[in-house]
């Protein structure tokens, strides 16, 4: 049977082992990286490592030397180790100090201002608008914006041949057989809250609207309005006086108000809200030297259409009217925005340039 081949014993003298350590320390040494210092690691301190190999060889000496070859490679194996050690705390030390230059953090530097978002100014003047109401005991209510014409129309007295329905004005819906509109107002909700809610009624509704109108600085095609209805017991022109009084303190603080009369199918009598004017304060009435283009020297400005509900509108949604009368108002909130904050150009309300909203930030809320 042949001898099974072995690798040569290593030579275990004490110049061998010297040299062993010499090259393992310098390679520790030469090591500029952790990552370089695990591969010299390996070769040196590693299971394969010449130093391993001679430990391992140590049985294979007499036994009468074993004793002073495994102290001499026991003690290189401690100084192999050590030196590696140093230089792994060496390494790791230099690295963290490169880390944290490199990572550095100024926290005096002033912070990046992410801006935050917040409600559109036609929808925050809407949930003040509502907060109004509701703080009296009011409830919110709404109706769909696509609406059926009767709802639109014929329930609040617009008869067939009212000019208010002719397509110039109202967006109707295609197939025309379905009677759909884009809701022009925000009165069908009147009939729909008549229709669902019980008596007395307290609501208002504020919403978007829809006409086939120009889009200009004072008009655009989908606009917002506020609609309020009350129906109970010995209502008076007098309420509605005094509920929107109270509307124009909250909106515009001190101003003066006044209702004119005038015309509307769903109410009788009907009158136009007016509020004395922001610019001129009356002064340019009748002085022809300094006029207003504000109010046209008129020293007054149309807010919303109002009126004591028309007994033909209550009576279609099965109201007695023997017992029950009832005040509604409907005005455009684009047009409060406007008196609100200044707001010279209702495109901007719809725009969506950013600056137009931040510079009415505060003033609509
Ligand atoms: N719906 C009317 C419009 O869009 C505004 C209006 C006038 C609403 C009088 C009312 C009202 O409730 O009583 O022009």
């Amino acid at each position: 049977m042949p001898a099974p081949t072995s690798a040569p014993p290593p030579a275990l003298d004490a110049a061998t082992i010297d040299r062993l350590v010499a090259e393992a320390t310098a390679a520790f040494a030469a090591a500029a990286t952790s990552a370089e210092l695990k591969a010299a690691k390996a070769a040196h301190a590693g299971d394969g490592a010449p130093l391993l190999l001679a430990n391992r060889a140590i049985r294979t000496v007499e036994p009468a030397q074993r004793a002073e070859v495994g102290a001499r490679i026991g003690a290189a194996r401690a100084a192999v180790n050590q030196a590696l050690a140093a230089r792994e705390a060496e390494l790791e030390a230099q690295e963290l100090a490169a880390r944290l230059v490199t990572e550095r953090v100024d926290v005096t530097l002033p912070p990046d201002l992410v801006p935050t978002g917040a409600p559109h100014p036609i929808t925050a003047l809407m949930d003040l608008l509502g907060d109004v109401f509701t703080a009296m005991g009011w409830e919110i209510a709404e109706g769909p914006e696509l609406e059926a014409e009767w709802m639109n129309f014929d329930a609040l007295n617009l008869g067939p041949n009212h000019p208010a329905r002719a397509t110039s004005d109202t967006l109707f819906v295609e197939p025309l057989s379905n009677h759909l509109v884009l809701r022009t107002h925000t009165s069908p909700v009147q009939i729909r809250t008549m229709l669902d809610r019980p008596l007395p009624i307290y609501v208002v509704c504020p919403g978007t609207t829809y006409r086939a109108d120009e889009f200009d600085a004072t008009h655009v095609p989908a606009f917002h309005q506020l609609e309020g209805l009350v129906v109970d017991k010995g209502i008076t022109l007098g309420h509605l006086k005094g509920t929107l009084d109270h509307l124009a303190a909250v909106m515009f603080g001190d101003v003066r108000t006044r209702i004119r009369p005038s015309y509307f199918p769903f109410t009788e009598p009907s009158a136009e809200m007016d509020l004395e004017c922001f610019v001129c304060r009356g002064a340019s009435v009748g002085d022809p030297e300094h006029p207003c283009r504000t109010c046209n020297s008129e020293g007054w400005i149309e807010w919303g259409g109002c009126g004591v509900v028309n007994p033909r509108v209550l009576a279609a949604c099965g109201i007695d009217t023997d017992i029950y009368s009832g005040f509604a108002f409907g005005m455009g909130v684009e047009r409060t925005l406007m008196f609100r904050n200044g707001a010279a150009d209702m495109r901007d309300m719809v725009e969506g340039d950013v600056r137009f909203s931040q510079a009415l930030v505060g003033g609509a809320r």
